[in-house]
């Protein structure tokens, strides 16, 4: 994890810089620091804390320089401190590095280094690199930065400067994102492209094992035995206002709403309002190829992975392809048994999951068709996949996804209707009426959310409360998994998501009036089952809060409480219960006084395995 950034320009680097770290603060936020060369001398300034304490401390006591490194951290090596906070120096002084990434071989290098005189003042990994761009300096920075990442395993998107080799950035990539910059005279580093919106629309992604070099003419481009490249550029189609909060208190509740126009914009253009037909020709998937497929498998990591087991029912019950979900961490250990015929589909909203990308990786060496579900353009993940769809959902910045995991149903509903479509599965009779009802799903949300102040109030009832059990079955099952995960990430209280079937087998020994159970019993096939399984709780003095269809008139005889949602055909209703399930959370979490947007311990994109 962490975030890495650097502004070479005219402009005072400090402000550019800052401006960047707060974007990138998703990424990591134990500590924080920037550099600027000025007047032939590095300055640097770090804290233990948020982005927001190394504003305060600059305002005291302000640095200026026209290039600089800023870095956010999640810490691996080394507890969060001010020592441990990156830039990193050399023993001269004369050097810096930000480090994205893990070292892998860090011990014996810095065992190697000290014998030869080098003085470590951290317990991070990221010093050795410092050391080693010094121990190889013979005036070239990029020379030096070459020579000491052939010594390095692991993974790193690193950057650096030197007073030694002024007015240039050099920065290199082997495993986590780094993306460039390229404005009027004034050139950018970044973990990704938020910083750099602002300022320009002009970026080159960086591949693994290439090289940027950033002065003030210009960026070149080398791979690793320092060989000229060229880059493509590309022209970004965020724009900056995207990422501000509009009023809304934090980024999640803000993304919450927004989830019917996120839908909206990824359906858009590839299902015809006439004719239900699904278009995913952007995606390479030939109607021909996709009709060959007999089995799909999914690998992904966290809500992603949520995402993944609905999209299955979605492919299982339109396609009737078999499918299987794996969380990526795992699946990378799997014996991978594959045959041209399965369809390898790999979801992650970032695109930079070090487990999904190394499980995407292993797939591809055996051979695997793969689609990726991205919500980022040119992330690693989609670029290195053969193919890619992507979730339009515009940039998510609460570190708990919610509007991305909307996207993601709405990609895969999707590939179910065209997985379908293409074998032939799709009768008029039974799918007109369920794209119909796919179309309306946007404004059943807008429903939902107008009266979101409901599930206020209902928070503020349960805030008493520190264990709670969230089950659904078949669809409603990985909504029951994100309510709890939602629940457990931002307000860091326990809750637990299980199948409905599967509680009678552990969980119903936890029931008792001090644990309530949010039950998501959609009117669907495995309706009267889960009201087997209120009755059972219940029966336990358990108390039960149901989301149920607004038409269900029996659900009031078993719940205590009852969330209401329009109905709409069951296969669809993950879109719609999983947003009361979000404000739930969310309201918990900011009455709490949680830190809503960061919440401890966690990143957005978790770049280390
Ligand atoms: C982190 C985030 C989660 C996310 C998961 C997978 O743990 O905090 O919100 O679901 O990574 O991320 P991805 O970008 O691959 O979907």
């Amino acid at each position: 994890m962490c975030g890495i950034i650097g502004y070479l320009g005219s402009k005072n680097a400090v402000p550019v810089l800052l401006d960047g770290l707060k974007k990138l603060e998703y990424r990591g936020y134990d500590s924080a620091g920037v550099a600027v060369i000025r007047d032939n001398k590095i300055q640097v300034r770090r804290v233990k804390g948020k982005i927001r304490d190394l504003v305060e401390s600059l305002k005291a006591s302000p640095l200026e320089g026209s290039c600089g490194l800023g870095h956010t951290r999640w810490a691996t090596h080394g507890r969060p401190s001010e020592e441990n906070a990156h830039p990193h120096r050399d023993c001269s002084g004369t050097l810096v590095v930000v480090h994205n990434g893990i070292i892998e071989n860090y011990l014996p290098l810095k065992e190697e280094l000290i014998r030869e005189g080098h003085v470590f003042r951290t317990e991070t990994d990221t010093e050795v690199i410092a050391h080693l761009i010094e121990k190889h300096f013979k005036g070239s920075l990029e020379e030096a930065v070459m020579m000491a990442i052939r010594e390095l395993e692991g993974a790193y998107a690193v950057a650096a400067m030197s007073v030694r080799d002024p007015d240039k950035i050099v920065a290199a990539k082997t495993g986590p994102p780094a993306v460039v910059g390229l404005g009027e005279g004034e050139f950018f580093i970044s973990s990704d492209i938020n910083p750099i919106l602002g300022y320009t629309p002009r970026v080159v992604f960086l591949e693994d094992n290439e090289m940027a070099v950033l002065e003030r003419q210009g960026v070149r481009f080398l791979d690793f035995q320092g060989t000229p490249l060229s880059k493509t550029v590309d022209h970004l189609s965020w724009n900056p206002i995207m990422i501000e909060k509009k009023g809304f208190k934090h980024f999640m509740l803000k993304e919450i709403f927004e989830q019917p126009q996120v839908i909206r914009d990824t359906l858009e253009g590839r299902i015809s309002q006439g004719s239900g037909k699904v278009y995913l020709d952007e995606t390479g998937l030939s109607p021909r190829a996709t009709k060959s497929i007999e089995r799909v498998l999914i690998i992904a990591c966290g809500t992603s992975y949520h995402a993944g087991l609905a999209g299955k029912y979605f492919i299982e019950s339109l396609a009737q392809v078999p499918v299987s979900v794996e969380y990526a961490s795992e699946y990378r250990y799997h014996d991978l048994l594959l045959d041209p015929r399965t369809l390898v589909v790999v979801i992650s909203q970032s695109g930079e999951t070090a487990d999904t990308l190394a499980a995407l990786r292993a797939i591809k060496k055996a051979g695997g068709l793969t689609l990726a579900i991205s919500n980022v353009v040119n992330s690693t993940i989609p670029r290195e996949a053969e193919r890619a769809l992507y979730t339009h959902a515009g940039p998510e910045i609460g570190v708990a996804a919610t509007k991305t995991f909307s996207a993601q149903l709405a990609a895969l509903a999707l590939l179910a209707l065209y997985l379908a479509q293409a074998k032939g599965r799709s009768d008029e009779g039974t799918f007109s009426p369920l794209i119909q009802d796919l179309l309306r799903v946007p404004h059943k949300l807008e429903r939902i959310l107008t009266e979101a102040r409901r599930l206020e109030d209902l928070a503020q009832r349960f805030l008493a409360f520190s264990h709670f059990l969230y089950l659904g079955r078949w669809v409603s099952f990985p909504v029951a998994l994100e309510g709890a995960l939602k629940l457990k990430e931002i307000s860091y209280l326990h809750a637990e998501g299980y199948a409905g079937g599967e509680m009678k087998h552990g969980p119903i020994a936890l029931i008792d009036e001090d644990m309530p159970t949010l039950a998501v019993v959609p009117k669907d096939r495995a309706y009267e089952k889960m009201l087997s399984n209120i009755s059972e709780i219940k029966a336990r003095s358990g108390h039960i809060l149901a989301l149920a269809f607004e038409d269900d008139t029996e659900i009031v005889n078993y719940a205590d409480e009852v969330i209401r949602v329009p109905a709409c055909s069951p296969l669809w209703s993950p879109f719609l219960t999983v947003v009361p399930l979000q404000l739930f959370a969310y309201h918990i979490a900011a009455k709490r006084g949680a830190d809503v947007d960061q919440p401890r311990n966690l990143a957005k994109s978790v770049t280390v395995e």
